[in-house]
């Protein structure tokens, strides 16, 4: 195959952010189509890309022969109907997080694909950070021993204004535990393996956002055990004052072992925090350089802001599994196994209840 045609649908904040510059990183890659229920924001993507094609109307992006890979990142509701009609018409499929609004879309999400013999990927974006992808190379290696306890916090200051389609339920899912969350879900599944219960708290602080309704969680705490045995505490919330809305607000991940405790913030993308069982605490662990960017990429580490140019590498991974025939690393089945974890925290918050996933 030589040049690669690409579509996205929607092409909204993520798209820009993310999917753009990333697609750019990539040789032989053409953004030959786009769409956008909104038109203002589509001619915004037009401008960026030169793309010839632009329309509302993801059904003809799906039947156009000449696209080869789709991007969805429209509001989480459209994620299955796209990516399921995707695969059907032969398309490899990157959709964006939460895949969907409940775990059996996400998983015929991912079924579909598999059948189509095309590949696909979920945006877990937090798995480039360069600090993950050595924590993880470490743990995998041992170093940590037995995992005792994974815990993440991952704080925001959205205040109570209105985040639009994030506060309905008909179009998100959840809020809190979908949107931030389910990457810190994913990445506890990807150091230690599947969940097997879990009890979680979903609280909505603000009824009302800037006017108008929200019925979605903006703070999650999920209290859990891994089928390990390893125990998951974790935190995330929009309405954490005063400490910054984005990638430079606080952000956690820490492993304690029989061995050894890492952590991470996503601050610090090129250090963890080490100790060693009996030592004297916690200090800065540099990470090699060769865990700065991702097999396969020309990424420049030294360009751009850090916190934000790991990302580009996601599309890096999407389009090098395509030309190699392999499967992504992030397949659309790890969205769907988050999504699962997902709905048993929804039904736990629900119920009060522990529920058993494995
Ligand atoms: N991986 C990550 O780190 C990350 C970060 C941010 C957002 N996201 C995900 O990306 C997706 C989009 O988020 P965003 O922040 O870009 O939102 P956004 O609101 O900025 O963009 C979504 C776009 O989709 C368009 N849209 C709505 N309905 C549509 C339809 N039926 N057909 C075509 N376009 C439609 C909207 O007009 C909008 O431009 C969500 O699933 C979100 O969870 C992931």
């Amino acid at each position: 195959m030589s040049t690669l045609n690409f579509a996205i649908i929607g092409t909204g904040g993520i798209t820009l952010q993310n999917h753009l510059p990333g697609l750019a990183l990539c040789n032989d890659v053409k953004v030959t189509a786009l769409c956008d229920a909104n038109p203002a924001t589509l001619e915004t993507a037009r401008q960026a890309t030169g793309a010839e094609f632009t329309t509302s109307n993801w059904e003809e992006i799906v039947a156009r022969d000449d696209i080869h890979a789709v991007i969805i990142a429209t509001p989480n509701v459209f994620h299955p109907p796209i990516a399921i009609a995707a695969a059907r018409a032969g398309k490899h499929i990157l959709s964006e997080k939460p895949l969907a609004l409940n775990a059996a879309d996400a998983a015929e999400m991912a079924a579909k694909a598999d059948k189509a013999d095309v590949r696909h990927m979920t945006a877990f974006t937090y798995r480039f950070v360069p600090a993950m992808r050595y924590l993880h190379h470490l743990i995998k290696q041992g170093d940590a021993g037995m995992i005792y306890h994974y815990r993440s916090c991952r704080l925001q200051d959205w205040g109570t204004r209105n985040v639009g389609w994030r506060q309905q339920r008909k179009m998100a899912g959840t809020g809190e535990i979908g949107d931030m969350l389910s990457h810190r879900i994913d990445f506890g599944r990807h150091l230690i393996g599947e969940y097997k219960r879990l009890v979680t708290s979903l609280v909505n602080h603000t009824p009302v956002r800037d006017g108008a309704p929200n019925d979605t969680d903006d703070w999650v705490g999920l209290l859990g055990e891994f089928v390990t045995g390893t125990t998951a505490f974790m935190e995330s919330s929009k309405l954490a004052s005063g400490v910054n809305e984005s990638w430079r607000s606080p952000d956690r991940v820490e492993l304690n072992g029989s061995e050894a405790s890492f952590s991470f913030t996503t601050g610090c993308w090129n250090e963890l925090q080490f100790g060693k069982l009996g030592g004297p605490g916690m200090a800065a662990l540099p990470i090699p350089k060769e865990f700065y960017v991702w097999p396969g990429s020309s990424r420049d580490p030294g360009v751009g802001d850090p916190l934000v140019s790991f990302r580009y590498d996601q599309a890096v991974e999407f389009v090098n599994a395509i030309r190699e025939e392999r499967p992504c690393a992030i397949t659309l089945d790890d969205g769907a196994k988050a999504q699962k974890v997902i709905d048993a925290a929804v039904t736990s918050a629900e119920t009060g209840q522990w529920v058993e996933l494995n």
